[in-house]
Formats: C-alpha cells, structure tokens, sequence
C-alpha cells in the first residue's frame, strides 16, 4: 500500500480556485513535521502522491540526524507553477495546513518561493520560509550550500586525511540556487571547479565566479575525471546508469533523494566510492526555515550548519568500523531518534509513532 509507513497523508482539493495538493506527514515524533511545499507539474497524480511520501519521509530522517525537535513532512501542489499558480490557490491551501492545527509547518520548495508564503500565512498561521522574517540575502539555499559543504570536508578527512578540497576537481551538477553557492564556497576552498546545467545562463553565472570555473555537458559530469560529485539538481542522479560511470571517490551533494534506489549505496560502497547521505549534509535549509519559526538569529543558524561537520565526520567513523554503508549508518540513527520520540501532536490525531 502506498503510505503504510507515513503517519498521515491529506488529499486537499479546492474546486474554485483548482487547488490539488498532497500534504504527506511521515512522523512528528520528535515534533512538528516541518517541510516545503513543492509546486510542479507531474505526469501523473500517482507521480505527486509517490513524490510527496518519498520528500516527507527523507524530512523527517533529515531532521532526525540534525538533532532537530522536528517531525517530517512535505507538500506537493499539482500544477503548473507558471500558470496555475494564483493567489486564490496558495490561499486555499493555507486553508488545509491550518487544518492539521500545527502537526505540518510549510516551506518554500522547487516552484515556491518566499512570497507564496506571505500568501498561504493569511490562512495559517504554520509557515516558515517568508521574506520579511528572513535574515538579509534569506535564501535557505545559502545555509544550505555552507553545509554541503561542511559535509565534503569531513568526507575529504574521511578519505585524504585533510578536512580540505584544496585542488581537488569536484563537478557540480545542477548549478542552480545550491549548486552556484556551492561552487563558491569550493572556489574559496581552492578547489578546481567543473559545472553543468540543462540551463545555460546557469552555467554562465556559475562560471563568473572564478575564471577557474569549467563547464561539460550534462551526461559527461558524471564520468569526468573528478574527485568528487556533487549533485545540485534533481533526485535519482545516481542511478543504475551513472553508478558504473562514475571515477570520483567521493559522492556529496546538496540534491535531495540522489540515489535512484537505495541499493545504489552498496553499489558505491562495492566500487570503493564514499556516498555521503544527502539528507545528512544538505540540512542547512532546514536548520535556517526551523530557527525562523522560532525568531532567527543567524549566528545561530551558522554554528548549526557548522556542526554539520562533525555529524558527517562522526557518522563516517560509525560506518567504517560498523562495515557499512554510511547511509545505512545514517537511516539507522535517525530510526532511533525517531523511536525515542514523544512529541505530542496538537489536534484528535494521536500519530502512529507516539507511544
Ligand atoms: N534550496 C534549498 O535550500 C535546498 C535545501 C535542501 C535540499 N535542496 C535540494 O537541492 C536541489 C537543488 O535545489 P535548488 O534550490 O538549488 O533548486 P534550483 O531549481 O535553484 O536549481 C536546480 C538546478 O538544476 C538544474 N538542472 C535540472 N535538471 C538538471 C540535470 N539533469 N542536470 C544538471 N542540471 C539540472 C536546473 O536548471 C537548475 O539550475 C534539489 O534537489 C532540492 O530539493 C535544496
């Protein structure tokens, strides 16, 4: 059955305003479950749904082995965000998250933005993510990028010896919000860049950052001669195809859900290449959106995303003396956090995993 392991999932449909949502809840045993909303036309409402239960569920883990007080969740609006996207709509919806009277808090996501959440707060009061709230340059893709990056130099520790990518070649795929901030904090780092993107003007900004800055094409990043890869696009850029291609010796990227399938990790593991867990390193953004709930303060946002690299560095050498995949590793903390939980959520539901 789709969900079985999800606490909650809410089918939302407005008719006037065309609304069609899936605000997906896997846990809030630790606490509310805060997630983005994202806003994307799917081939099919089985596409949204399936989305919607993988996003979530990664949330909560993510926020698990962050060691935040946050439960899991994520929305999906079915539609077009260039068209179908209007104020009557982001309102309604605000209408179905006040209804789960604080068990989901949303967050900007691909195809939202920050004034979408000034919109949907007229209706709720459980959102995060808003520009007037955020700090100056309040794009969670900053804290974000900053903990990708905290994240590599503990996997460059792991592996080299040194928390440094020091002229070391890392491709990052996708130079969009995350992975041009990340290219600026390598370039910084004295590493030798090489960028791709379905979009030019991307890849021109990107490569404006540094004249070191290379480009490829999309297919060819992920055989290039790197010593680390770094998704920034999509999910599933490591998949049944690129897992052979691959030369690097260190996959880390701030994309959500990077493995096709979550056997890919023993794949890797089999061909000697570190996957670090995306959710364990791209956490950033979702420290940044759950201290804005609470009133920022950035430089504790900072320390957050700094500590991110201890948590990699400590879950890589739990991994390599348990002999495994460090994703299996991570899954396995966060299950026992999640397990220890006793967030009592507002409303009659009493959720599945609170004891
Ligand atoms: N923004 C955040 O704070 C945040 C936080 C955590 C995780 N993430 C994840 O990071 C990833 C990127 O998010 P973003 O906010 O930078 O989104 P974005 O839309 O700004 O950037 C994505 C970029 O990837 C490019 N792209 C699309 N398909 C591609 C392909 N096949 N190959 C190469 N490039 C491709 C797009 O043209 C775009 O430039 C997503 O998976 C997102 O879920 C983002």
């Amino acid at each position: 059955m789709f969900g079985e392991d999800h606490e909650q999932v809410v089918f939302c449909s407005n008719r006037p305003s065309g609304l069609r949502a899936v605000i997906a809840i896997y846990s809030t045993a630790l606490g509310p479950a805060l997630g983005g909303t994202r806003f994307h036309s799917y081939a099919s409402d089985e596409d949204a749904l399936a989305d919607a239960l993988e996003l979530s569920r990664a949330m909560a883990y993510k926020a698990a082995c962050a060691g935040l007080d946050l439960g899991g969740g994520k929305a999906v609006i079915l539609g077009d965000p260039g068209k179908d996207k209007t104020e009557a709509l982001l309102e309604a919806y605000g209408g179905f998250v006040e209804s789960l009277g604080g068990r989901y808090i949303t967050a900007c996501d691909v195809g939202t933005r920050g004034e979408d959440m000034d919109v949907i707060a007229r209706r709720t009061r459980f959102v995060s993510g808003r520009p007037r709230a955020s700090y100056a340059g309040g794009d969670s893709a900053v804290p974000t990028a900053a903990g990708v990056y905290q994240g590599m130099l503990a996997a460059a520790e792991s592996v080299w010896g040194a928390p440094s990518v020091e002229g070391r070649r890392v491709g990052v795929a996708g130079v969009g919000k995350v992975g041009f901030h990340l290219t600026a904090n390598l370039v910084a780092g004295g590493a030798r860049v090489v960028v791709c993107d379905v979009d030019p003007a991307a890849v021109e900004r990107a490569r404006a950052l540094s004249p070191g800055v290379e480009s490829v094409d999309v297919d060819a990043l992920p055989s290039a001669d790197l010593d680390v890869y770094a998704p920034c696009a999509l999910g599933g850029a490591v998949n049944d195809q690129t897992v052979d291609q691959l030369r690097a010796r260190i996959v880390c990227g701030g994309a959500n859900n990077q493995l096709a399938r979550p056997e890919i990790a023993k794949a890797l593991d089999d061909r000697g290449i570190l996957y670090v867990p995306d959710y364990v390193v791209n956490a950033g953004g979702l420290i940044h959106v759950a201290d804005e709930y609470h009133g920022y303060d950035e430089a504790r946002v900072r320390a957050r995303v700094e500590e991110i690299f201890h948590t990699t560095g400590q879950l890589l050498e739990t991994a390599a003396a348990a002999g495994e995949p460090p994703s299996v590793t991570a899954d396995r903390i966060a299950e026992e956090r999640m397990a220890k939980g006793r967030w009592r959520a507002p409303g009659p539901f009493t959720g599945g995993d609170q004891g």
